[in-house]
């Protein structure tokens, strides 16, 4: 236990190092410079997410760790050993080069991980730190950190997908967004979102990958989600996310967006109702297929029973027998 303690100071010591080591980079990188004012971004912005760059160098890091071999560098995904490899030219070096750097912080500020995205085309667009003791995907939210004040302040917080949509959010005035990362949203993202605050406005790509990020989104909500939690998904136009959005329509469209986003109910109809068509026996008995084990996912609460009553009427069932049906519990009387 002291062991794996002493284990991860030593992994944080070495993210934060690298932190300042990319950072201080990227003043001397106008190439990189000039991408982030391209995507519209300021030095303030830049500043306030710690932005920068990992220079196009197989072992740019050596120059802030002089024990280049040292194993702390391998575990924190900052540096690839191939020596095991067979026919291994080079055996160590930079995982990170010619990239900017976001680094990804924990709720106290730590670096735990980063994306580093290429400035040209290229795959993979964006590179990210692999599992490591600090840094585990389903768990962590980019911008949590920096989000944090302006969350409390808006009352709500934007759950994106991508770096740059925290980033350029912020930018055009709304700090209060985080991103998945690519990943799923899980139930611990979730719940830890709801530690946060009780109104939470999933605002995903308008393209098919980012409906089905919301379609898991409902899903990994469902627990958690009862009277006094507000659910919400903004779906933008299929060629946008929040960045692009943003910039093409600006703030008070993006606004009105958040202001229409679709309530959880809302999007759990539309989800089982899907291609059914409500006019038949076959259509109605599929859309409550459909929507069983999502109903089963949540908690007993007045919410679970509006979307039972609406399910009821709109597939010409009484709100007793899809309970009884689904061996839904009771709520609680109160
Ligand atoms: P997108 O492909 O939507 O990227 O992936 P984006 O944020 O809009 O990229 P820009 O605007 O061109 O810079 C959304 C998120 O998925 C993860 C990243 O976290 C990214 O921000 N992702 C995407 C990866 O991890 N690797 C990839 O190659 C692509
Ligand atoms: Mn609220
Ligand atoms: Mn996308
Ligand atoms: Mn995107
Ligand atoms: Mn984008």
């Amino acid at each position: 236990r002291a062991e794996v303690q002493a284990k991860s100071l030593a992994l944080s010591e070495v993210m934060t190092k690298a932190g300042e080591y990319y950072k201080q980079q990227l003043r001397h990188a106008p190439n990189a410079i000039a991408y982030l004012k391209k995507r519209g971004l300021t030095g303030e912005i830049a500043a306030r997410f710690a932005l920068g760059f990992a220079p196009d160098s197989w072992d740019g890091l050596r120059s802030v760790y002089p024990d280049y071999s040292a194993s702390e560098l391998v575990e924190a995904g900052l540096v690839i050993d191939k020596s095991d490899e067979e026919g291994a030219g080079r055996k160590r070096y930079d995982r990170f080069r010619d990239r900017v750097m976001f680094p990804i912080r924990n709720t106290k500020g730590q670096i735990i991980g980063f994306g580093g995205r290429i400035m040209e085309q290229g795959e993979p667009k964006y590179l990210n730190s692999p599992e490591t003791p600090l840094f585990q995907k389903g768990f962590e939210l980019y911008g949590l950190f920096e989000a944090r004040q302006a969350i409390r302040d808006a009352g709500y917080v934007l759950v994106t997908e991508g770096y740059m949509d925290v980033v350029a959010l912020a930018q055009m005035g709304f700090p209060q967004a985080v991103a998945t990362l690519g990943t799923a949203c899980t139930p611990t993202h979730v719940q830890k979102l709801l530690r946060q605050t009780d109104h939470v406005i999933f605002s995903f790509d308008g393209d098919a990958a980012g409906r089905r990020a919301a379609r898991r989104a409902l899903e990994a909500c469902l627990p958690h989600a009862n009277d006094d939690k507000f659910i919400k998904f903004l779906f933008l136009p299929p060629e946008h996310d929040p960045d692009s959005y943003i910039r093409e329509f600006g703030a008070d469209a993006f606004e009105q967006q958040v202001r229409d986003a679709m309530p959880l109910s809302q999007f759990f109809m539309r989800e089982v109702i899907g291609v059914n068509d409500l006019n038949s026996a076959e259509g109605r008995a599929k859309t409550q297929f459909d929507a069983r084990p999502l109903l089963q996912a949540m908690q007993a609460s007045g919410l679970r029973l509006q979307i039972v009553r609406n399910l009821a009427q709109q597939t010409m069932t009484a709100p007793a027998e899809i309970e009884t049906m689904f061996e839904l519990s009771q709520p609680v009387a109160r």
